[in-house]
């Protein structure tokens, strides 16, 4: 193979050398790779910026990182979708606890973009921040900023001031790629600060573009990617490079652009989100790779998903979960959906693994794009209220497994096994031995069946749409594992005993056999195990779960050194941590979640939460006998393992009261309606082309709210005209996105409401856009000679996703144009939407509304001074058209020690046709809308959510005539507590 021009320089330096610098090889090219091997070792340690150079390189099997294999098992989250930077630390930390390795994060521009050549990174936009943390935390960073990220928010990332520029997005058009690489420019600026090649942070790989299948085989797409490869290298970025390729097309794989000589610093990847009535595809190195290719179509770069599902979104309506919203998510893409799927992926040989989403969090403000509601939850292992959830227990058990067995980083398909009822892959490693089966049952009804082994015929059931994986001639420590019917979770030395975790379904029977030369000594910790030593072999049977953890010690036998095997079920393995310390390695049992453990001396410090009832374990380095955790000595025991037990009961999480909200003070706005409104100090509507996608009607003015610098939240239109006596019907053509709505007054007297999608005799809805038009009649009286004045004010639901590459994202949105009936006055346009950008809420956080122009959503009003502010109680019974706030102020005392996550839940007849911005504290947490659902709770962030102190509370309500309107029932509601948790930092919140 012939040698790059141009070594990636990364790589200087690496072991693997050889093997990296042939990954440009692309579809067909001769690989060079098997003939030499990494061999199968240690992974490399943990991550953390440690000020040393690292090399990444990579062949066909893994990553290798300073030369070592490492499977790459990443979590996604979305920085921008947890508007507190203290939460990120939770979250990363439950992540790192929980098994992952790797944080992936899309890094959203239109959230640091409020305007051409603006960028803003402080406050809940810290990126640094955010890096800083996951370094901190001991995880990998895949950095996907784009350009363009889809991830269902507005615009699919692009800035809300990109769609009314020149020029196509997503291709090599000039003005695009300015704009580009001006957004790039300030990331790759603090990017680079994070490099873990040297040794300042933990970023491990980057992303171009994503997803981006529109213009593959056009010049212009082929020069795009070119121009962000160089403009990234450009900017000091030397971390591999990779994009995402959906729907395993064999895309953008190495080779197919220009990247200026250099090779051997870009992966291929591809994504999936296969349904869960779907059998589990083949997609990878090993299968037939799909009708598409798969990680075949790269030959020469490892198996790599940069998203595979980890639960799916949910569209306003609830549509795709029966209205059922995220709970049935995560029933439906359960822990079973995910060990089949993963394991399959596994099987597959896809040793770089992201899972979307693996915390999904919240689109606050006008984040979301138009198809999802203001919940991200995506059913994912940790739910929107930042709780780890039972879904979690696969990703746990992988997570650990490619962490601390190095066998699984580099497995090669070996002889087929065929099992009548179930699909079995088999692998074997070629250095150490080790065999692996993947056994999947596809079908309902559970598969009970011999399997055949290169350690003889192992009984197993597979329950139905579930799937199971065993290993033989694994190594436990210093000993040799002949088989096991129970999953190897994890097999660490901590002090003087090594310790091997397995896991399977609550009930199974762990069948495991470790060779054994002379007979050793066993001592069953817990009653349920049992165990017999025949002809050099040590049988052990333990059940999964019944009780909880089920402990056996092994001592001698032909090593000196104890084995402790511990059996759980799903659920209790979760509450198993390894966490390496520089002492050593520690496990630790009990907890819900272990967030860091130090050792000093003889005293191992742990932090972390509990649950009910908690007891802890642990087993560390030599001489431990002091339990520190949370900072308080706790009593323990030393038990036959070498473990110190707690003995006492350790607090839990005491009772978190809410209050009921109460207090209310409304008061109704919409000034605009009115005829005798000041507007002079309004944008004139004076243009007359603009870059939208969106015709302009013929000699009208451009009334799209882009084109005037609004984008976000609500917009105001007021015309004004003379002498429309004739004057039948006014017809207004909107587009707004799904469920946009617009409300229109005649001389302050309301002519109607029109809202989507209800297509009816006289909407039209312009297919993609989502343009419609409303026809209100004109009443007799309000055809007087003289002055007019047409009020409309149009919810925007934000800005198309771009997802096909033809700037769909520059649909207008606001009013499109207007026509009379009866007679055609002339008429001039001013209109309205957000005020400057909060500069600590960022450009998301406010439409156009009159009390948001006015601060009403602020803390700090003088509303209960002010006559206008008048005191109601809900529920509400109002029928008008317009827009009414209410606001209330409450007090939360949460307990210091208690990490509280809290809702705030609303509640109606569903026939109520209204809608409900929510801001707390002055920051938008999102839509309710009564009459489309399928979101009743809203969850409140920590931080931004004083858990300790006062809270403002303001509801801007928008009501139709055509129904009563609420707020019904509105209450505050517990989502999760933990006895434990992070300090949080109140998130700024300036007031009026
Ligand atoms: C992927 C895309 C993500 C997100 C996801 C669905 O295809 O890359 O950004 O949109 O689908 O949630």
């Amino acid at each position: 193979m012939a040698l790059s021009r141009r070594t990636f320089s990364a790589l200087t330096g690496c072991a693997a050398l050889g093997f990296a610098m042939g990954g440009s090889g692309g579809p067909g090219a001769p690989s060079a790779f098997a003939a030499r091997s990494v061999p199968t070792g240690p992974p490399p340690a943990p991550p953390r910026a440690d000020g040393r150079r690292h090399t990444i390189g990579y062949d066909p099997y893994s990553l290798l990182v300073d030369g070592r294999r490492l499977v790459v098992w990443s979590g996604e989250m979305h920085p921008f979708r947890l508007p507190s930077p203290s939460l990120w630390r939770d979250v990363l930390q439950k992540m790192r606890a929980h098994g992952f390795n790797t944080v992936s994060v899309y890094v959203s521009w239109n959230y640091h973009s409020p305007a051409p050549g603006t960028f803003d990174f402080s406050g809940v936009r810290d990126l640094d921040l955010f890096l800083r943390t996951a370094a901190e935390t001991g995880l990998y960073v895949i950095l996907r900023p784009g350009p363009y990220i889809n991830a269902e928010v507005d615009g699919g990332g692009f800035p809300g001031w990109l769609t009314a520029t020149k020029g196509t997005a997503r291709t090599a058009d000039p003005t695009y790629l300015g704009h580009v690489d001006a957004w790039l420019t300030q990331v790759d600026r603090i990017v680079r600060r994070h490099l873990y090649t040297q040794g300042r942070g933990t970023v491990l790989l980057y992303q171009l573009e994503n997803e981006y299948d529109s213009h593959v085989t056009e010049a212009t797409g082929r020069a795009y990617m070119s121009h962000l490869y160089k403009k990234v290298r450009a900017d000091g970025i030397d971390v591999p490079l990779f994009h995402n390729d959906k729907g395993r097309n064999g895309y953008w794989v190495p080779g197919s652009f220009d990247t200026g000589g250099e090779e051997g610093g870009y992966l291929y990847g591809f994504d999936g989100y296969p349904s869960p009535s779907q059998n589990p595809p083949d997609w990878g190195k090993f299968g037939p790779g799909g009708p598409k290719g798969g990680a075949t179509a790269s030959p020469n770069t490892p198996g790599f998903v940069p998203e595979f599902g980890g639960g799916w979104f949910d569209p306003w309506g609830g549509a795709w979960f029966d209205g059922k919203g995220y709970p049935e998510a995560r029933r439906t893409r359960d822990s079973a959906y995910e060990r089949r799927f993963y394991l399959t992926n596994l099987a597959n040989g896809l040793t770089l693994h992201n899972v979307y989403m693996t915390f999904g969090g919240t689109s606050w403000g006008w984040l979301p794009a138009p198809v999802v509601y203001t919940s991200y939850d995506y059913g994912a292992a940790i739910d929107e209220a930042r709780n780890v959830t039972a879904k979690m227990a696969p990703m746990h058990q992988l997570g650990h497994l490619f962490q601390r067995v190095p066998d699984f980083a580099r497995l090669d398909r070996a002889a087929d096994v065929t099992v009548p009822g179930l699909k079995v892959y088999h692998l074997a490693n070629p250095d150490t031995g080790a065999q692996v089966y993947v056994t999947r049952n596809d079908g309902t009804k559970p598969v009970t069946a011999e399997l055949p082994t290169n350690a003889g015929k192992l009984r197993i059931t597979v329950p139905a749409r579930d799937a199971r994986m065993l290993a033989t001639g694994l190594r436990l420590g210093r000993r040799t594992m002949k088989y096991s019917t129970a999953q190897p979770v994890l097999c660490v030395t901590a002090g003087k005993r090594d310790v091997a975790v397995f896991a399977g379904r609550r009930g199974d029977l762990a069948d495991l056999v470790l060779e054994c030369p002379q007979e050793p000594n066993v001592t069953r910790l817990d009653p349920e195990a049992g165990w017999a030593y025949e002809r050099g072999e040590l049988h052990v049977g333990a059940p999964l779960g019944e009780a909880g953890l089920s402990r056996v010690l092994v001592t001698g036998g032909g090593t000196e050194t104890p084995l402790v095997l511990l059996f759980a079920d799903d659920a209790t393995s979760m509450r198993i941590f390894p966490h390496d310390t520089p002492s050593g390695t520690v496990v630790v049992y009990g907890p819900t979640l272990l967030r860091h453990a130090e050792v000093h001396g003889t005293e191992v410090r742990l932090t972390g939460d509990l649950d009910d009832d908690p007891v802890i374990e642990v087993w560390g380095p030599r001489g431990i006998d002091t339990l520190v955790w949370n900072g308080r000595r706790v009593p323990t025991r030393v038990t036959l393992s070498g473990s110190l037990m707690t003995t006492g009961t350790l607090p839990g999480v005491p009772e978190v009261r809410l209050p009921e909200l109460t207090g209310w003070r409304m008061r109704t706005e919409n000034p605009e309606a009115g005829p005798s409104f000041d507007d002079s100090r309004w944008r004139r509507a004076d243009r007359t082309t603009s870059y939208s996608t969106t015709p302009v009607p013929k000699g009208g003015p451009v009334l799209f709210a882009d084109d005037y610098g609004f984008h976000y939240g609500d917009v105001w239109y007021r015309g004004t005209y003379s002498g429309g006596t004739g004057i039948e019907s006014v017809r207004l053509s909107y587009s707004s996105g799904t469920q946009g709505l617009l409300m229109a007054w005649l001389d302050g007297e309301p002519l109607g409401t029109h809202r989507l999608p209800v297509p009816d005799a006289t909407t039209t809805i312009r297919k993609g856009t989502w343009e419609a038009t409303a026809t209100f009649p004109v009443r007799p009286e309000l055809r007087s000679p003289g002055r007019h004045v047409l009020s409309v004010l149009v919810r925007r639901m934000q800005h198309d996703q771009d997802g096909k590459g033809d700037d769909t994202h520059k649909a207008a949105r606001g009013l499109t144009s207007v026509s009379f009936t009866g007679a055609a006055p002339e008429v001039s346009w001013r209109l309205q939407g957000e005020r400057a950008v909060d500069p600590v809420r960022g450009p998301l956080n406010n439409g156009g509304l009159y009390g948001e122009r006015e601060g009403w959503h602020l803390p700090g009003l003088p509303d209960r001074d002010d006559r206008e502010w008048e005191p109601v109680t809900f529920p509400r019974e109002e029928r008008r058209q317009g827009v009414t706030w209410y606001r209330t102020t409450f007090r939360l005392s949460v307990p210091g020690d208690v990490d509280a996550s809290v809702g705030l839940r609303l509640e109606d007849d569903p026939y109520r046709a209204y809608r409900a911005q929510i801001f707390l504290n002055g920051w938008n947490m999102g839509q309710y809308i009564n009459n489309v659902g399928p979101q009743h709770t809203f969850v409140l962030p920590n931080g931004i959510l004083r858990t300790r102190g006062a809270n403002t509370l303001a509801l801007a309500v928008l009501s139709e005539f055509t129904t009563l309107s609420g707020p019904g029932k509105v209450s505050l509601t517990l989502l999760g507590a933990a006895a434990g948790g992070l300090p949080v930092t109140p998130v700024p919140s300036p007031g009026h």
